[in-house]
């Protein structure tokens, strides 16, 4: 093992040395503040949301058993032995269409078994906007193995694309992206990032296109991965759209963000993604009140998916939160919520 990270250490050195290199990384430029202490990102016309896929991984059984194995939630996800016949992995493709008409495409995470990923980004044409260069960049919400192990997915097709992150990223992950594999966790990644990596820091607002916005969270998570960062999408006559990957810091935390801290966000108008609520099965105790907390936001469009949690989808069904449903394909195991090839549109 120690062997292995001194090897993968040097590929890195050296990858840095001839094309990338963590050097390159730099840190997104935060918008300042108004006099009002809050922060205007502008706004846009729409978004048009499609799930690529929801489903992180097939059998939550296999998932645990595996995790255990590896040593339980405090193990380091990169020694962790998956079975990657049971890894599927989420991502998102968001087309805003700005006040000018002009359209911005680009991915949210890019899931993890790449030979799933590739099926998925092949479905839905992803593959072949990333090769045109129709997909301006790539936010990865966090580095956990369902959002970002399938880098390879995308970097085949385009390697040169600008890729955020959140400023939290350990060093496995920066050096996944630069071409280092991890046998054990059967992690691969073998297209090195040759584009722009940016790196977003915790509680900054970085104002990405005119009505919208990336904003990381620092936390620490399950199987050590830290931090998390979310969209948000001010549209106009609309509202506050919030956009997420898995939602580790709560979808109270982060849409209260928007609501004290940007021009628009006292407007809540719809949600989109993994909250985290009940990803293993049961709604824990303790995270009920995440699903109660939410009706003060009074979301027009709720179209939550991925590590909600079907039992948690069931609830806000049943306290009437209007649902976005879906056609259940593809993989996706329920027609209660957005899934695999559906798109939902906020304008
Ligand atoms: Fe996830
Ligand atoms: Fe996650």
């Amino acid at each position: 093992m120690k062997e292995m990270n001194r090897r993968d250490f040097m590929k890195t050195v050296v990858i840095g040395g001839a094309s990338l290199g963590l050097g390159s990384a730099i840190l997104h430029k935060p918008l300042d503040a108004l006099a009002s202490g809050k922060y205007d990102i502008g706004q846009c016309k729409s978004v048009r949301v499609t799930c690529v896929s929801e489903l992180g991984w097939n059998d939550t059984k296999v998932l645990i058993k595996n995790m255990k194995a590896g040593g339980g939630p405090k193990a380091n996800q990169w020694d962790i032995g998956w079975d990657l016949d049971n890894a599927a992995g989420s991502c998102t493709l968001i087309d805003m269409e700005a006040l000018d008409g002009t359209h911005h495409k680009f991915l949210l995470d890019t899931g993890w078994n790449v030979d799933y990923m590739d099926k998925c980004f092949q479905r839905e044409g992803v593959d072949r906007m990333l090769k045109k260069g129709d997909i301006e960049c790539l936010v990865i919400s966090h580095e956990h193995l369902d959002h970002y192990w399938g880098l390879e997915s995308t970097l085949k097709n385009n390697p040169e694309i600008k890729v955020f992150i959140p400023s939290t990223f350990y060093s496995e992950g920066m050096n996944f992206m630069n071409g280092t594999n991890f046998p054990k966790a059967k992690a691969t990644n073998n297209v090195p990032h040759r584009g722009k990596l940016v790196q977003c820091k915790p509680g900054h607002i970085n104002k990405l296109y005119d009505g919208c916005a990336l904003v990381a969270f620092d936390l620490p998570i399950v199987i050590r991965v830290r931090g998390e960062e979310s969209l948000y999408f001010n549209v106009k006559d609309k509202g506050m759209v919030c956009v997420t990957g898995c939602c580790h810091q709560g979808i109270l935390t982060f849409a209260d963000f928007a609501q004290k801290k940007i021009v628009g966000g006292d407007k809540m108008y719809g949600v989109y993604g993994g909250l985290h609520i009940a990803p293993f099965g049961p709604i824990k105790p303790e995270r009920a009140h995440l699903i109660t907390g939410m009706a003060k936001y009074n979301f027009e469009k709720v179209a939550c998916n991925h590590c909600t949690g079907l039992k948690a989808v069931e609830k806000m069904i049943e306290l009437g939160y209007p649902l976005v449903k879906g056609s259940g394909k593809h993989g996706s195991v329920s027609q209660l919520y957005v899934g695999a090839g559906d798109e939902v549109f906020f304008g």
